[in-house]
């Protein structure tokens, strides 16, 4: 367990992550500048910014299991930032392939999102990433209600496994890396269950006493 650290540490470890998630963004830049994007610089900026907000959405996920499991409470105030980030490599992602891929024509992006089953499903997680980023700030979570905004979050869940699933069906030969990152959000996801398991048990056990 690390120890609480103090708002001035706090603010430091925050500002310090906040930088080292842009560092994506930074090599794309500077592979673009340098001419390192290789021959085909659409497809390396998608598949980069995809594979970056997989990520981050896995790494948002693993704040509440990592909070619990090194009893460290404050890694809760971290997780609205790597979500925030999974949003924004999402938005870099769609636009790269709205503008780049599709040159801002409707009506081929509406063709391509009902014939390619993959792009259907990264689709419908980036359009239900923008709801929960929209209601990301504090004035929101008191807008809503705790309750309403929680369970509108828990849509997370989905998007990851879109994210997942997404990559999985795009892949031609090799599926190694999506069945990677399907492991990690199992487990993610498993012991999420465990958590709930044992709180509903301590429940039980509490109205028999
Ligand atoms: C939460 C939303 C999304 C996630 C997590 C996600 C993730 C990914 C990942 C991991 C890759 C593969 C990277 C690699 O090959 O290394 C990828 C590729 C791609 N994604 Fe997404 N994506 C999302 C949304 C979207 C959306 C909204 C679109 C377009 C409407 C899209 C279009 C594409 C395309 C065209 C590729 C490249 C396919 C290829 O190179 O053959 N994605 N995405």
């Amino acid at each position: 367990m690390l120890q609480q650290p103090s708002p001035t540490q706090f603010s430091w470890i925050k500002s310090t992550l906040f930088i080292v998630c842009l560092i994506p963004l930074a090599r794309l830049a500077i592979l673009g500048v340098t001419g390192g994007l290789g021959a085909n610089p659409i497809e390396f900026i998608t598949r980069s910014t995809g594979t970056w907000t997989l990520v981050f959405l896995l790494i948002a996920l693993s704040v509440t299991p990592l909070r619990r499991l090194l009893e460290m409470p404050w890694l809760l105030k971290l997780r609205r930032m790597f979500g925030l980030y999974a949003f924004f490599y999402a938005l870099l992602h769609f636009l790269t392939y709205i503008w780049l891929d599709q040159f801002f024509s409707p009506e081929d992006i509406i063709k391509d999102v009902l014939k390619r089953p993959f792009i259907t499903i990264g689709f419908t997680s980036f359009m239900l990433l923008i709801p929960l980023a929209v209601t990301s700030t504090n004035a929101m979570i008191k807008r809503m209600g705790g309750k309403n905004w929680q369970q509108l979050h828990r849509f997370v869940y989905a998007i990851a496994v879109g994210g997942v699933v997404h990559y999985w069906w795009l892949v031609k030969k090799d599926v190694t890396q999506p069945q990677i990152y399907a492991a990690v959000l199992a487990l993610l996801l498993g012991i999420r269950l465990v958590f709930l398991w044992r709180k509903h048990n301590a429940a039980t056990n509490n109205s028999k006493n």
